[in-house]
């Protein structure tokens, strides 16, 4: 076997199964792990493909492997180990390699590690690869950051693994340094928002309804065809129609409320805050995985605290449909805009209509809505997301339904906090006049702020008695 074009260090459950894609689209790739034990079983598994795949016990021997200038793609957890393998991979590499993080990094990691490498002569490039498992095997979705040249060197060898939209490939470089990461950690903020906007709507059919999980498993597969179609939906579906084995009760029932989080949603919501964004949907949805982890002290409160004023009438399921349409495209919406900020704030010219384009294959958030939101931003490239033309028309359908949505669960005391930020969200946007004046005279009351009146230019104060 000849050298080979790529290297993959990690192999883990995604860089396993990166590196058996790469060997699929027929590119000769070496591995190697930190465990070196772990390499043997994984040659073993890729059967006829370990053809092209060599593996490497030693960081020379792997470096070895590789045709110069090398591509070092590194699967593993973000934080200090990225850190640690930089610094023992670099007096083994050359002027003109590239080492490429696909993992969740925070994207202020890796501009720092991007100029720090620039100095050796070295590439950094930071890439987000989305869609789990099945996805790195079969076609992720990959947002790339990095140098215009790095994107020249990587592009051969990293478009024929992406998923692929009706033939266009879902991988793009979308600007320098940090721009791949920071596009992956809001892709996974508005994952967030999307998944718990799904579980409210399930939480409403069990907790306002009384319909069990088989029947909303139902429901939701019935929408996997119409506007909500969608890798999420099906999955959910796909979730609530599973019978545990050993209690014969539907699986999801036999979970904890208690869910976890690696920490993207979170990044999502504080890059927002720096930017002078709202991104009150994917808030809600972080926050509601931390009030999943208080359960407790939930279970104290469900018997101390009054509850809703039931009965209540629960909108139908059409209702729910479309409320839901309408919430996810406002989470989306609030990921644009975030997008937006960013771009001009770091100089990076995000294309969000490019970024819709590779999210609708291979990624978790794949979805219809992305083929409808994808056109919109194409046409509407300078302005914020909610006032592209078209995105009224896609609202003024399904927005009525969120409002009864919202003021139903409201009254019946059932949290629906996503789908409620979403909506507020998109009132104060479209407020013209908002109540700001008042809180302008309110810090002038108290701290002498000063205010801009109506009638003529300038700061002034007023004389509050
Ligand atoms: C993806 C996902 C993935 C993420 C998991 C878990 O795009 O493939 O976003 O990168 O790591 O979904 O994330 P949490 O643990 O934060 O839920």
């Amino acid at each position: 076997m000849g050298k080979a074009r790529i290297g993959v260090f990690g192999l883990g459950t995604m860089g396993s199964a990166l590196a058996q894609n790469f060997a699929d689209k027929g590119i000769p790739v070496a591995v190697t792990n930190r465990e070196a034990d772990w390499i043997a079983p994984f040659l073993a598994k890729a059967g006829p493909l370990a053809d092209r795949i060599t593996g490497a016990e030693t960081l020379a021997d792997f470096v070895a492997a590789l045709a110069t200038p090398r591509l070092i793609l590194l699967m593993i957890p973000s934080g200090a180990p990225v850190d640690a393998m930089i610094e023992a991979f670099r007096p083994l590499l050359a002027p003109g390699d590239t080492l490429i993080d696909a993992g969740n990094a925070d994207f202020n990691d890796t501009i720092r590690r991007a100029a720090e490498l620039a100095e050796a002569g070295l590439y950094f490039v930071g890439i987000g690869v989305s869609g789990g498992e099945e996805g790195a095997r079969t076609g992720p979705s990959m947002m790339v950051g990095g140098s215009a040249d790095s994107w020249t060197q990587l592009q051969p060898v990293l478009e024929p693994i992406a998923a692929k939209f009706e033939g266009d490939p879902c991988i793009a470089h979308l600007g320098p340094d940090g721009a791949g990461h920071f596009v992956k950690t809001v892709h996974n903020g508005i994952e967030y928002a999307d998944m718990q906007m799904i579980a409210e709507v399930y939480g409403l059919l069990r907790d306002g309804a009384g319909w069990d999980a088989p029947r909303i498993g139902a429901l939701f597969q019935s929408w996997e065809d119409g506007p909500l179609a969608s890798f999420l939906i099906e999955t959910t579906a796909r979730i609530l129609l599973v019978t545990d084995p050993l209690s014969g009760r539907p699986m999801v029932d036999m979970i904890r409320d208690q869910a976890g989080q690696k920490g993207t949603g979170r990044w999502t919501v504080i890059e927002a805050l720096k930017l002078g964004q709202s991104a009150s949907a994917i808030e809600a949805a972080v926050g509601a995985r931390s009030w999943s982890a208080a359960k407790s002290a939930r279970l104290a409160a469900a018997t101390q605290l009054p509850a809703g004023t039931a009965p209540a009438d629960l909108p139908p399921p059409l209702d729910l449909a479309e409320a839901l349409y309408a919430g996810r495209l406002l989470a989306h919406l609030q990921g644009f805009d975030i997008l937006r900020a960013a771009s001009a704030e770091f100089g990076w010219s995000l294309d969000r209509a490019r970024i819709a384009e590779i999210w609708r294959a291979g990624c978790i958030i794949r979805s219809a809505l992305l083929s409808d939101l994808a056109p919109i931003l194409r046409a509407t490239p300078d302005r914020p997301s909610y006032l592209a033309p078209g995105i009224a028309d896609l609202l003024a359908p399904t927005l009525p339904a969120l409002r009864r949505t919202v003021a139903g669960a409201a009254t019946l005391g059932l949290p629906v906090p996503s789908l409620s930020a979403a909506l507020a969200w998109y009132d104060t946007a479209r407020q013209g006049v908002g109540t700001a004046n008042l809180i302008q005279a309110q810090r002038d009351v108290f701290g002498r702020h000063g205010f801009e009146r109506t009638d003529r230019p300038g700061k002034t104060h007023a004389d509050w008695g």
